[in-house]
Order: structure tokens, then C-alpha cells, then sequence
């Protein structure tokens, strides 16, 4: 049976990757979209996830607004925030341009309370955005942990940082909300850090590939990371010329073959308080805490096969 998956997104250019490759994928069954402030404003993520699902001719998953503000408000103020960097590797103007369905009326946090607490068979939870939904889904009803078989989701450094130097922009927008759902007592909680996602880049080569197939999904998502590419060029070079993350479609690959990561337990906690550091997944790799893993780590990626995953899943549908 099809794995099912719940994707929790901002989209976003590259949830929009991670969107198509979850519902082109044979071998996974994505049972809905829940969307959440981030990359834009949750009207905008809304609007682009429906254009997404559209686009691959899936609007028969269903699409829930979630949470437009953070979990807990943000006790400082950010000076040195580049939020102009946000708007390159995002742009307001969305390559994918139009849709016919339309967003579903239950919120999206009532509808993952109702939908875990009824669940007879567990599903896996794809966070690729700020934790806000997720974390209000918990203090709504803490038992909807037990219906998840693993949480996959994409944020946090250990040594990298992209939205402050020690911080990255998934757990940054809502550290309170992340350290809700780091301590909620998940069965197994996969994190796909920025240490992992920039191993798997991909380059202007592989867009190229990617476009001359002429399916739907591989055109667009070519577009999409070129677009990033050149964001990325301008913003934060990777270390090897016109290539780019795709951070989120990473969890994705992962589900479809998890010897893309190189995955470790390690104990991880979230800084809420310190001004510096603050949003920073703290790591601690030589277990100098002394206390029990809480979570499975990637510090590395296969960007070969990601690319292999990816490619096979927009071309292919497979
Ligand atoms: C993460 O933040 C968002 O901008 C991206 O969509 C990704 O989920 C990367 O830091
Ligand atoms: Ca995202």
C-alpha cells in the first residue's frame, strides 16, 4: 500500500517541487495540502499551492488555509534581516499562473485535528514551512501524535544559516511552534536541515534535462529552480557555479528512497530566547549534553540520486 502523506507548506518555489513530486509519485498517497504563512502570506501560499496541484492535474487533493501568524510572537526586532532576499529566491510573481479548484472551507488545523484523530491507518507528516499548523494542531489534541509514523520535515542548520547566520528560515519564523513540535513525542522525527539540502543541488545541466522531457511537471519545476539558480547566484552562492537547493522536494525524495540523506540520531533543541542565535537548531553531534537523541539528523544528501528521484518523478510520473 502507498505510503499517505499530509504536506504542510508555504509555497514557495521550492515547496512547489516537493508539491509535484508527492503527487506525481506512484508509490505515495498525498492525502492533502495544509497551508501556512513563510515564503508570503498564508492568502498567497494558498493561492500558489492550488496553482501547483492544478498544474499537474491533481486539484482532486484538497488544499486547507492554515495559521497566518506565528505560533508565539517574535520578541525581537531584526535589523539585519535581508527580507529582500526572501522576495529573489521567492518571487511574488509565481511562474505557475493559473487554477480552477478552489481552497477547502474547514481550517487547516481543525481538518488535521479531525482527520489524525479519526485515522485508522497512521500517515506520515511533511512539514516544509514554518511549524505554526503543526504546533497548534498538538495544543489543540497532544494524542494526534500517535496517529503520525514519522515526521519528515525540512528546517534548521547545524552549520549553516541562511535567514540570520545561525538560523534557518522554517524554524526562525516560529521557534516557539518548532520546539512544540520537537517536544510533542513523536514515534521517529526526521530533520532535513540546510546541512543536507545543500549538499543536494542542482545545477543548470539538470534543469536543462529536466525541460527537454516536456512533461507539465518537469517544465515547470526546470523554470522554477532556474529561477532559484539565478536567486541563489545573487544571494548565497552554494560554492559551485549556477546551481541551487531545492530544500523541501528533499523530504520527498527521502520517502521515495531514504538513502538520499545521511541520517543520524542526534539530541536537537531550539533556541527561543537568545537574541544571536535565536531560531538556531542547536545539534548536538558529540552528545555533549548526555541526554537521549530526540530526533534523526541529516547532515549530508546524495545530490546524484536526488537528482535521479526527482527527475524520474517529473518526467515519468514515477
Ligand atoms: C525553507 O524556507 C523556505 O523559504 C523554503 O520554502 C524552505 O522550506 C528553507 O530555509
Ligand atoms: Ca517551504
Amino acid at each position: 500500500m502507498n505510503r499517505r502523506l499530509i504536506l504542510d507548506v508555504d509555497t514557495g518555489t521550492d515547496d512547489a517541487i516537493a508539491i509535484m513530486m508527492a503527487g506525481l509519485s506512484p508509490d505515495l498517497d498525498l492525502i492533502a495540502c495544509t497551508t501556512v504563512w513563510g515564503n508570503h502570506d498564508v492568502d498567497t501560499t494558498t493561492e500558489n499551492t492550488l496553482r501547483v496541484l492544478d498544474h499537474i492535474d491533481h486539484s482532486d487533493v484538497p488544499v486547507y488555509r492554515g495559521l497566518g501568524k506565528p505560533y508565539a510572537p517574535i520578541p525581537f526586532l531584526f535589523p539585519d534581516y535581508a527580507d529582500s532576499d526572501r522576495t529573489i529566491v521567492h518571487p511574488h510573481d509565481f511562474p505557475i499562473a493559473s487554477r480552477t479548484s478552489d481552497v477547502r472551507a474547514t481550517p487547516a488545523v481543525e481538518w488535521l485535528v479531525e482527520t489524525l484523530r479519526a485515522a485508522t491507518e497512521r500517515v506520515t507528516l511533511v512539514p516544509v514551512a514554518p511549524l505554526t499548523n503543526i504546533a497548534a494542531a498538538i495544543t489543540l489534541d497532544p494524542r494526534i501524535v500517535d496517529a503520525v509514523d514519522e515526521v519528515v520535515l525540512m528546517g534548521g542548520a547545524h552549520a549553516l544559516g541562511n535567514v540570520t547566520p545561525a538560523a534557518e528560515a522554517n524554524i526562525w519564523h516560529d521557534p516557539v511552534a518548532a520546539d512544540v513540535v520537537f517536544q510533542a513525542g513523536f514515534e521517529r522525527l526526521v530533520l532535513v536541515p540546510l546541512d543536507a539540502t545543500h549538499e543536494a543541488i542542482v545545477s543548470l545541466d539538470q534543469t536543462r534535462a529536466l525541460r527537454a522531457t516536456g512533461t507539465p511537471a518537469a517544465v515547470a519545476a526546470a523554470a522554477i529552480i532556474e529561477q532559484r539558480i539565478t536567486g541563489y547566484n545573487e544571494i548565497l552562492p552554494t560554492g559551485a557555479a549556477d546551481t541551487a537547493p531545492v530544500h523541501d522536494a528533499l523530504c520527498i525524495a527521502y520517502l521515495l528512497d531514504p538513502a538520499v540523506l545521511d541520517v543520524a540520531p542526534y539530541r536537537v533543541q531550539i533556541d527561543t530566547v537568545s537574541p544571536l542565535s535565536f531560531g538556531k537548531t542547536i545539534v548536538d553531534v558529540d552528545n555533549r549534553a548526555r541526554s537521549a537523541a530526540n530526533c534523526h539528523v541529516a547532515l549530508g544528501a546524495d545530490a546524484t540520486l536526488f537528482n535521479d528521484l526527482m527527475f524520474r518523478t517529473l518526467s515519468e510520473g514515477r
